[in-house]
């Protein structure tokens, strides 16, 4: 387990936000049913985890700055800092009462991801990581899987939805080429327990495009804390720039990355 100051001002943060989350979601279940859905409130949950985590934050670190899904950015004073979030990440599985999504916070300093936070309250499966200390979920150091033959990989992905449609041609291209030579597929439906996942190893590598910096950027330290391979999907560093992605060990990193580009 790190045992760090900032790992603990993460942690609490989470944790505190977390507690609304899964009330919330146990107030799903009720709302399925009307006609309307719980679509605006969930919107409502979204934003309270995000301001929880804002507030938490801010009174542990002043003056960081903040980029956030919903309240987009915050200039702090700290210029060096900032924390980039995502409050729910997996909104339409926490929608439909699916109990696999993730509030997901990671640190920048000087332009560097150095922290990252994963944390699915509904299960209080927690994952952390620390530039140079390691990933761990709860109290379990994390190493991407050593499988090295693509033809038994299970590849995770992420399918656009309806309201992407424009990125259906190439998705549907890509996903051919995959299935024609991995083990399996996998679609979770939440980016950073994705990345979470591949990190500890269950996923064999992960590959997605049309995402946002606050999907990427506490899965993407996990990944490599868990000695795995990041990039965007072209092969590219730049990920968080590129908002696509490309991850697993060193070996299955190269052959998602191939299989991609032949798509
Ligand atoms: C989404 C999830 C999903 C991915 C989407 C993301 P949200 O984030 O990470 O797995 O496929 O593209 O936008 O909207 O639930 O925060
Ligand atoms: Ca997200
Ligand atoms: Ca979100």
């Amino acid at each position: 387990m790190i045992r760090s100051a900032l790992m603990n001002v993460m942690t609490a943060a989470a944790v505190k936000a977390g507690r609304g989350l899964k009330r919330d979601l146990g107030e799903i279940e009720n709302l399925q049913v009307s006609i309307k859905g719980p679509g605006d409130f969930v919107s409502a949950a979204d934003t309270r985890a995000e301001q929880v985590l804002f507030e938490e934050l801010s009174k542990s670190r002043p003056g960081y700055g903040f980029l956030m899904e919903e309240g987009g950015t915050v200039e702090g004073s700290d210029k060096s800092h900032r924390w980039i979030i995502d409050p729910l990440d997996g909104t339409t599985n926490f929608l439909h009462g699916l109990p696999v999504f993730a509030i997901s916070i990671a640190l920048e300093r000087e332009g560097q991801l150095i922290a990252g936070l994963v944390y699915n309250p509904a299960s209080d499966d927690m994952y952390l990581a620390e530039k140079g200390q390691g990933a761990w979920h709860n109290n379990r150091r994390l190493r991407v899987a050593e499988r090295r033959d693509f033809a038994d990989a299970l590849v995770a992905c992420g399918i656009p939805p309806l309201a992407r449609a424009q990125l259906h041609p190439r998705f549907k291209q890509e996903l051919g080429a995959v299935i024609a030579k991995c083990g399996n597929i996998r679609r979770m439906g939440a980016a950073s327990l994705d990345l979470a996942m591949v990190a500890a190893g269950q996923l064999d590598c992960y590959w997605e495009r049309g995402l946002s910096a606050w999907d990427l950027a506490a899965g993407a330290v996990l990944v490599k804390e868990a000695g795995g391979y990041v990039s965007d999907a072209d092969g590219q560093d730049d990920f968080m720039a590129a908002g696509s992605i490309c991850c697993g060990n060193e070996t299955m990193h190269r052959a998602l990355l191939a299989t991609l580009k032949k798509a």
